[in-house]
């Protein structure tokens, strides 16, 4: 007779569990039903009260209903281009943006676009894809219309634009009809530069006709990944874009993302017929960004040290997978005097909309939310990216990561790993609904993700390979490269745990979580040892050479290898795997990376602006100056000017406007509008 598994319900969870102030794990993920998007939209049915000219009231269109490609007369005024004649791009960017050139590809495109092409432009986050179509809506004759999909962003956007004196100005639901109407009249009559829409504002055919009788210069779909139906920002009204190639023939479009998969750039290329567009593709490397990951103890003090130590006063953005987590986390910040605000789907919108708001406009605010928060956020300050968890795909991560460091200032991306990480993704792909194949490419993500974990290789290099491009052996500023990891013959400790596994499971029909593993390895006396005779496995007291972090990270590295499985009983217990067998018979070695007992420290606390230690006090000066300035006309600091650009005045310490006017990022309308100000900070 089989004897009867031992399981105890109620505990194995808590032996692996990082730290005893470490509340369970809450499963309550940011999925759908919630879209952090289309809550703050309107509703598909809510009339358009659309001007005098919409006149007979319109069917009401069905959300995915395909729209007319048909094109209305065309009846607005004669367009003209928003820079004089024979104005080189290059000059708009110097005049306009104060920016000395353009960055790789920029010039390319802009080229191609404003001689009417078509593109598709793939540029890391924070590369620079704005520019793109925003030079060439001014180069070109009309109106430039941006489908973007983040109606709560669109102010900023507009008020960024109209700071360098740029006419932006957007449509959405948040507007007073009375405003809307103001803004589709200045559309008609050629005084837009720019023009914010969201994809379910161009599927309306009011929009549509709006647009017809306009003069248009370009059709820019930023966030255009969006069209993907495998990726987590779908949006259904972006698969309708397509129809704008046959609504505005000859009107040039480009579609611009930092998504950076083949498979999701070819579904890009199909959804929007863009075809015969030009394709550029920049290096997703971020050499401003650290990547740093390392193990997980007590996931709250390393980040409470991360921020203290590296980055005291700086903003961030710390992603957890619950929600509970998030609440915690940024108690536990607030606690330690750091100033932070939770975002995540349980809340309410308004709650959200306003921490939002208070992240991008305030300064060195650390924002802990879900993956629902970030995408389209171009705060270009974010100093660090954390992650107390870890992310489901290199993609997510790649992403996440990608918000930190948008203005090109050294930046860190660091990510606390841990066994239970592991387990815990196991189990929730075990237990997930969905097809086998779904299944499979869940794992294969999470594999791809664990083999970044667990490199002893440049992250850098395994991240830009990962995504295909060709990178160096080492970057030289990633943990890997900062401080080699040792690596370890771990064939023995190996051996040594997989026989633990495979002796509790066919002499005593148990498994057991990895606390329990370690714990008889360790030959420890505990009531769980002795209640179950644990102390007379012949490998108990066998693994004494290695302390209980060092064990964690072999069960952990062992998993990550596939050499151990998390059963599917839902207790997180472990068990052997085909590949396991090998080991046990000695005709398989095991590389592992040797734990740190105390996770390695940055080479060095970088100031988060480089600055040579005597501008310092200048460059706080100016941030100050920034802030109230920011404060008085409510927008955030990096509408007035950005930290890249303050730090170039702190070094120039310009002492006239025409100086002023050389530093990156002080183009014509601002020096007009701050330069006297700016001086006067300077001269103390
Ligand atoms: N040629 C340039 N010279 C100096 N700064 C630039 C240049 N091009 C872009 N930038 C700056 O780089 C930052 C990021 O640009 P942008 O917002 O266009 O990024 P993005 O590619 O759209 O990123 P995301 O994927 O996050 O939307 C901005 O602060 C922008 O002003
Ligand atoms: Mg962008
Ligand atoms: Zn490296």
């Amino acid at each position: 007779m089989p004897q009867p598994r031992e399981q105890r319900p109620s505990e194995p969870s808590s032996s692996w569990a990082p730290a005893a102030e470490e509340p369970p794990y809450d499963p309550s993920f940011d999925e759908p039903p919630f879209d952090p998007y289309y809550d703050q939209l309107p509703p598909p049915d809510e009339a358009y009260p659309s001007a005098p000219y919409d006149e007979a009231p319109r069917p009401q269109r069905q959300r995915g209903e395909a729209w007319s490609t048909e094109r209305s007369a065309p009846t607005g005024r004669p367009p003209r281009a928003a820079v004089a004649a024979g104005e080189s791009a290059v000059a708009v960017l110097q005049r306009v943006w104060g920016y000395e050139a353009f960055r790789g590809e920029q010039q390319a495109i802009i080229e191609q676009v404003a001689a009417g092409g078509d593109a598709l432009v793939l540029m890391p986050t924070g590369g620079g894809k704005s520019l793109c179509y925003q030079v060439p809506a001014l180069l070109r004759e009309g109106t430039g219309v941006v489908v973007s999909p983040l109606i709560a962003l669109m102010q900023d956007q507009v008020d960024a634009l109209e700071a360098l004196g740029v006419r932006a100005a957007f449509l959405n639901s948040t507007q007073a009809p009375d405003e809307r109407r103001r803004v589709e009249q200045a559309l008609l009559d050629g005084e837009i530069d720019l023009l914010y829409l969201a994809p379910e504002r161009m599927g309306v055919p009011a929009t549509q006709q709006l647009l017809d009788r306009a003069a248009i210069a370009l059709f820019a779909i930023d966030e255009a990944h969006c069209v993907s139906q495998w990726g987590h920002d779908f949006r259904p009204d972006y698969l309708q874009l397509g129809a704008i190639a046959q609504r505005w023939p000859g009107i040039p479009r480009i579609a611009l993302t930092a998504t950076a998969t083949a498979a999701t750039r070819d579904e890009i290329v199909e959804r929007l017929h863009l075809e015969q567009a030009e394709r550029f593709v920049s290096s997703f490397d971020r050499p401003n960004i650290q990547y740093r990951i390392e193990a997980k103890a007590e996931p709250r003090a390393q980040l409470l040290r991360l921020i203290q130590q590296e980055h005291p006063g700086d903003a961030g953005i710390v992603y957890c997978l619950s929600r509970k987590s998030v609440e915690q986390t940024a108690e536990h910040l607030v606690k330690h005097g750091v100033p932070a605000l939770p975002y995540h789907a349980g809340l309410d919108a308004g709650v959200r909309a306003r921490n939002q708001a208070r992240f991008l406009r305030e300064d060195g605010l650390v924002m802990v939310a879900t993956i629902a928060f970030g995408m389209g956020i171009d705060k270009p300050d974010v100093r660090f990216v954390a992650h107390l968890d870890l992310p489901k795909s290199v993609e997510g991560y790649y992403q996440e990561t990608g918000r930190a460091g948008r203005d090109g200032l050294p930046s860190t991306a660091w990510l606390a790993y841990g066994l239970q990480d592991v387990v815990q993704q196991r189990r929730m792909i075990d237990q997930s609904e969905g097809t086998p194949q779904y299944k499979r490419s869940l794992s294969a993500h999470l594999d791809a993700m664990l083999a970044l974990c667990e490199t002893v290789q440049c992250r850098r290099g395994q991240l830009l390979r990962y995504f295909g491009e060709d990178a160096p052996q080492r970057c030289g500023n990633c943990d890997t490269c900062l401080n080699p990891p040792e690596s370890l013959d771990g064939t023995v400790p190996a051996q040594k745990l997989l026989s633990t596994v495979y002796r509790l499971q066919s002499e005593r029909g148990q498994r057991f979580g990895a606390g329990q593993l370690v714990d008889i390895l360790l030959g420890k006396e505990t009531e769980r040892i002795r209640s179950n005779r644990h102390d007379q496995l012949s490998t108990y007291g066998i693994g004494t050479e290695l302390a209980e972090a060092e064990w964690r990270g072999v069960v952990r590295q062992l998993l990550a290898q596939g050499l151990l499985a998390v059963s599917s009983d839902g207790y997180g217990t472990l068990g052997l795997t085909e590949a396991s067998r090998g080991v046990l018979a000695g005709e398989r070695e095991v590389h592992l990376r040797r734990e740190a007992a105390r996770p390695a420290k940055a080479a060095k606390r970088k100031a988060a602006v480089d600055l040579p230690e005597e501008d310092l006090p200048l460059f706080e000066r100016l941030r100050e100056w920034r802030s109230g300035v920011a404060r008085e006309q409510g927008v955030p600091a990096y509408i007035v000017f950005g930290d890249a650009t303050l730090r170039g005045i702190a070094s120039a310490r310009p002492s006239s406007l025409d100086e002023l006017g050389t530093v990156s990022g002080v183009g014509a309308k601002k020096l007009d509008t701050y330069g006297a100000a700016v001086l006067e900070v300077v001269a103390g």
